[in-house]
């Protein structure tokens, strides 16, 4: 039986709600150590907290690093500077819009976007505990972003791309709310290019981080196609057989163009950690 974009993205939001609640709880929930990007106590130091440094962690709430459940440390590579606007896709625990407040200042502004009002809660709650106060909550969708065209310097994103039904539109939206030479750091789960979409289903689960992946290949040429230049797919850790963490970076150079890369059917089994 396949599954339909609609019920994947159903499926993905009750299982971050669900993760969202466990933290809020105290309790580790049914996705081990609160996140689902990861299938087991092993995989632990590839997903969440673990990829954060010691002084990074150390000025968080402790469930907004509980909370975490990314594949990498994109603040490290966003390049971030005092004034500017970000956009945090997938936000979240709100780990990495915290860390990209205190890097904007006061003067700039940090805005975290999901889908999941739980996610969304607990976010503006660790914000809070943080004393921040130049950070931004919405909801939404990564495919419809509520926000007006050219009014962001840097859009990142932590293990969320991956998880989206349709990446074209994900991708061409980023390069709309893009200012011109506005600039993208995201870390994702990445395929090396000769995995099939059926050969990533194999090695882990839709809502698991893994099913949903681009190939390297596939994020180079779909986000030249949304008008990005400079693009760099790089590999940092292996989080299954052929498929890894990576950090993606690129530069929006022209206005978006209407076609992109062929959207990946959503075939996988929707089955989480
Ligand atoms: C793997 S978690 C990553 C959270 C956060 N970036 C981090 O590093 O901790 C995925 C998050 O993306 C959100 N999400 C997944 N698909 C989405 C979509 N299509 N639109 C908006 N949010 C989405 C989920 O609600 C969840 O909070």
């Amino acid at each position: 039986m396949t599954t339909t974009a609609d019920e994947l993205r159903e499926e993905v939001r009750r299982r971050y709600a669900e993760s969202a609640r466990a933290v809020s709880e105290g309790s580790q929930g049914s996705c081990g150590g609160g996140s689902c990007c990861v299938d087991g106590e092993s995989e632990s130091a590839k997903f969440g907290e673990a990829l954060y440094d010691a002084e990074q962690r150390g000025g968080l709430p402790e469930a907004a690093a509980l909370a975490s459940l990314g594949c990498g440390n994109p603040v490290m590579v966003a390049d971030l500077h005092d004034g500017e606007t970000m956009l945090d896709l997938g936000s979240g625990g709100g780990i990495d819009v915290i860390l990209s407040a205190k890097r904007v200042g006061e003067s700039g502004l940090a805005y975290g976007l999901d889908m999941t009002d739980e996610m969304l809660a607990l976010a503006r709650q660790n914000a809070q505990e943080a004393g921040i106060r130049n950070a931004i909550f919405l909801k939404g969708v990564i495919e419809q972003i509520p926000l007006p065209a050219d009014s962001i310097d840097v859009v990142i994103s932590n293990c969320v791309v991956n998880l989206s039904t349709d990446k074209p539109a994900v991708l061409t939206e980023i390069a709309r709310v893009l200012k011109p030479g506005g600039r993208i750091g995201i870390s994702d789960v990445v395929a090396e290019d000769q995995l099939s979409a059926k050969a990533r289903a194999d090695r882990g689960s839709y809502v698991g981080c893994i099913a949903g992946a681009l190939s390297k290949g596939e994020y180079e040429a779909g986000l030249e196609a949304a008008g990005f230049e400079h693009v760099s797919v790089e590999f940092t850790h292996q989080v299954a057989d052929g498929m890894h963490g990576a950090i993606v970076k690129a530069v929006k150079t022209s206005e978006p163009a209407q076609k992109g890369l062929p959207v990946i059917q959503p075939t996988a089994k929707a089955g989480c950690c």
